[in-house]
């Protein structure tokens, strides 16, 4: 009796486990967000993601009525019924093209007080090919990372066509469609367009630099255009250095399905038995307070969770670049580190041309690839320059194109086979320089080697940057045989994250920045080795606004480099005045790239003064929270303001764009103040004025705010800015008074 008793307990318990797993409602919750899935007849439903919801309903009920249905599975597949953009697409060794994933099991847990984990496993009815979703929620920040691993017990490779890092789906409504497209020098433009039935794809198809002209990020803005502070917007991103794309399908009953993650564009990959593939990551948030939040929701997670040391606040550096370009020697340089010195930066940073003997690098044509000192341009030395910015109390920063090499070096002559090429076609420069093949472990060796041994002969090396100045275009490696050349793009990224992997391990203190002809790196893939990004080669600070308004939106300012140059700069930028390229620059990372020789006497004591008053400002730039109070796409002037965590410091910029007289554009209202609190605020960066101070409420700013005016004869009041020329902005610090 007691036996069958146990016997009928254990029955009970297996089958309302097998109840469990069968109707299981999983939700991904956030402060603010709720994603929710369910088990439904061993299958994984998408039922929600958007605005948390309290309480989650057993799904089991609601599913009653489609729970047969195709088109709302979480994780769509292809070969069943699913015949929209799926998920995944492979092609098993038997050579049957379908797959039909069921749930073998659903993990929750929690990481942290701000972080839970969930891993739902699917197996395939048939075949031994199993699939992992990741799941990684972020309570405070409201971002989930989602990524997929796979393997397969099969006999032979499985033929892996697609796999998206993440599916999302909506419910019928309109959708906006953020990207952020762009070239070189103009890029992260912002579009938006009302989505359409069919497909629309972001992507890139480059291999190396891929945010070129399309950076792997986008915002969904639901029934209306997205807006800074209300509507609700998803924001997203591929964290991918490799090809990516991001598909959005809008189906015929007007359904949002959207994916995203490794390009499947010429990029069949075979995976062996037992091998494990994994992803990389997509990240998003949910915001139902406009874009505003989510750019802070981005920024906070990224400092937080992604990026190098994210709250260590960067250096002020100095960067010879654009003021010297390939024309430089000991002299001249050493000159340079004496006036970094004199103008107070922190940093110099020595950029291209010191390398190469045999070739020497004296313009783009020669020397990449030859990564020893340039004997007659710098005969003491990389020494010399170390020794040199320490009695000047300077930290020293260098630049490397470790992945490229010209024709014209010793070691494309030594290893003609190590860069990416095709049989019987002739190899396609870019800026005069190959790409070397980073599929190949000689050449990953090779790489981390340059690296190693720059750090370990110049231990006084504090900072690096990291450049790659052109895409892969002949796609194909000897290093792989005829039937695999296809995972060159995969393969390259996953050689470029393995070289940077060594390198941080043994060098975790260096600073790095990703620079790939400005902007051409800039993602999470890369954000995770690197600390900071060269946001563009185009200086131009007017059009630097929009560009940096752009990336403003993913990146947080400490990762967006912003230099002063000389005007024109050397792409023809305009002749915008001192104090302007300040004002801009000092929104972000500051840097600057004049050559301190050839600055006048005003520049000089402009510079000095702006670089003191960044000092201020800094930790309330590079770590506050943005928000961005007027666009410059559309707009006379443009402004956005940062404050610190508790509210007490702030700063707010105005910069003006087109400048027409008699315009009156709203007032500025600031944002995140708190209301009660009384603020001083101070104008900085005065050019021979005298800066204007007043007190006021927060209430005062973020209701009245500040007065643009265009007209001398306008109000003098404390609050009213007056743009009387062209190019006119100011900057204002703002701190609570106790
Ligand atoms: C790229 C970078 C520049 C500079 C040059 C050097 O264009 O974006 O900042 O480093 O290369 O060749």
């Amino acid at each position: 009796m007691y036996q069958a008793k146990i016997f009928f307990l254990l029955v009970w318990i297996v089958i309302s486990l097998q109840i469990i797993s069968q109707n299981q409602t999983i939700s991904i919750n956030t402060a603010n967000t709720s994603l929710i899935m369910s088990v439904n007849k061993n299958k994984l439903y998408h039922n929600y993601y958007g605005r948390r919801i309290a309480d989650i309903p057993e799904y089991k009920q609601i599913l009653n009525f489609k729970h047969e249905s195709f088109r709302y599975e979480a994780y769509p597949v292809f070969g069943g019924n699913y015949i929209e953009e799926p998920a995944m697409r492979v092609t098993h060794t038997d050579g049957n093209l379908s797959l039909c994933l069921h749930v073998q099991d659903v993990q929750q847990k929690e990481i942290d007080q701000n972080r839970t984990e969930t891993i739902i496993k699917l197996k395939d009815a048939y075949y031994p090919f199993n699939v992992s979703l990741k799941f990684s929620a972020f309570h405070k920040q409201d971002i989930i990372e989602s990524s997929v691993m796979f393997n397969h017990e099969e006999n032979g490779d499985v033929k892996i066509h697609n796999v998206a890092s993440f599916f999302m789906q909506f419910d019928k409504r309109k959708n906006y469609l953020t990207q952020f497209h762009g070239d070189w020098g103009n890029e992260m433009m912002m579009k938006e367009h009302l989505l359409t039935e069919g497909v629309k794809i972001l992507d890139s198809k480059q291999g190396v630099r891929t945010t070129r002209t399309q950076n792997p990020s986008f915002i969904i803005s639901f029934d209306q255009p997205a807006h800074e502070d209300m509507g609700e917007v998803m924001m997203g991103h591929i964290a991918w250095s490799g090809n990516w794309n991001l598909l959005f399908q809008l189906t015929h009953e007007g359904r949002l399905n959207m994916l995203g993650g490794i390009n499947p564009f010429a990029s069949q990959y075979s995976l062996k038995k037992g091998e494990l593939f994994e992803t990389p990551k997509a990240i998003y948030t949910y915001s139902s307070e406009g874009t505003g939040r989510a750019s802070r929701n981005f920024h906070s997670w990224a400092r937080e969770y992604t990026i190098p040391e994210g709250k260590r606040f960067r250096p002020v550096l100095l960067n010879n670049w654009e003021g010297t370009l390939f024309d430089f020697d000991q002299k001249k340089i050493a000159s340079i580190i004496d006036g970094a010195k004199d103008l107070g930066v922190e940093m110099f940073v020595l950029d291209d041309a010191w390398f190469g003997n045999k070739y020497p690098r004296n313009d783009e044509k020669n020397g990449l690839g030859d990564w020893e000192v340039n004997k007659t341009k710098l005969p003491g030395g990389i020494k010399f320059l170390t020794d040199k910015c320490k009695s000047n109390n300077l930290k020293f920063g260098i630049w490397v194109e470790p992945e490229m090499v010209n024709p014209n070096s010793e070691l494309f002559k030594k290893h003609p086979d190590w860069v990416i090429q095709q049989p019987h076609r002739t190899i396609e420069q870019n800026r005069w320089q190959y790409i070397l093949d980073l599929t190949n472990l000689n050449v990953q060796e090779f790489i981390f080697s340059v690296i190693d041994n720059l750090l370990t002969q110049n231990p006084d090396i504090y900072f690096i940057k990291w450049d790659a100045n052109r895409h892969i275009m002949n796609a194909g490696t000897s290093n792989l045989p005829p039937d695999l050349q296809e995972h060159i793009w995969i393969d390259y990224t996953r050689g470029f994250y393995k070289i940077l992997d060594r390198i941080k391990q043994k060098y975790p203190q260096i600073i790095f920045q990703s620079c790939a002809s400005g902007g051409g790196r800039v993602e999470y893939g890369a954000l995770k080795y690197f600390h900071e990004f060269w946001t563009s080669d185009n200086t131009d600070a007017y059009q630097r606004i929009f560009i940096q308004w752009g990336l403003s939106h993913l990146y947080p300012a400490n990762t967006i480099a912003s230099h002063v140059t000389s005007v024109p700069n050397h792409q023809n930028g305009r002749v915008t005045p001192i104090k302007y390229r300040f004002d801009v620059a000092m929104s972000g990372r500051l840097g600057v790239e004049m050559q301190p020789d050839h600055m006048t006497a005003d520049e000089k004591a402009f510079t000095k003064q702006a670089i003191r008053n960044y000092y201020e400002i800094r930790d309330v730039v590079q770590s506050g929270d943005l928000y961005r109070l007027r666009s410059p796409f559309g707009n006379n002037v443009a402004s956005l303001m940062y404050v610190s965590d508790a509210g007490d410091k702030a700063v707010f910029f105005v910069w003006q764009m087109n400048r027409t007289v008699g315009m009156n554009p709203e007032p500025i209202r600031l944002k995140g103040l708190i209301p009660e609190a009384k603020y001083k605020i101070t104008e900085i960066n005065t050019l021979n004025t005298t800066p204007k101070s007043f007190v006021a409420t927060g209430d005062f700013l973020m209701k009245s705010g500040f007065i643009i005016t265009t007209s001398k004869w306008a109000s003098d009041a404390a609050n009213t800015i007056s743009f009387l020329t062209d190019f006119d902005s100011e900057v204002y610090k703002i701190e609570q008074v106790k």
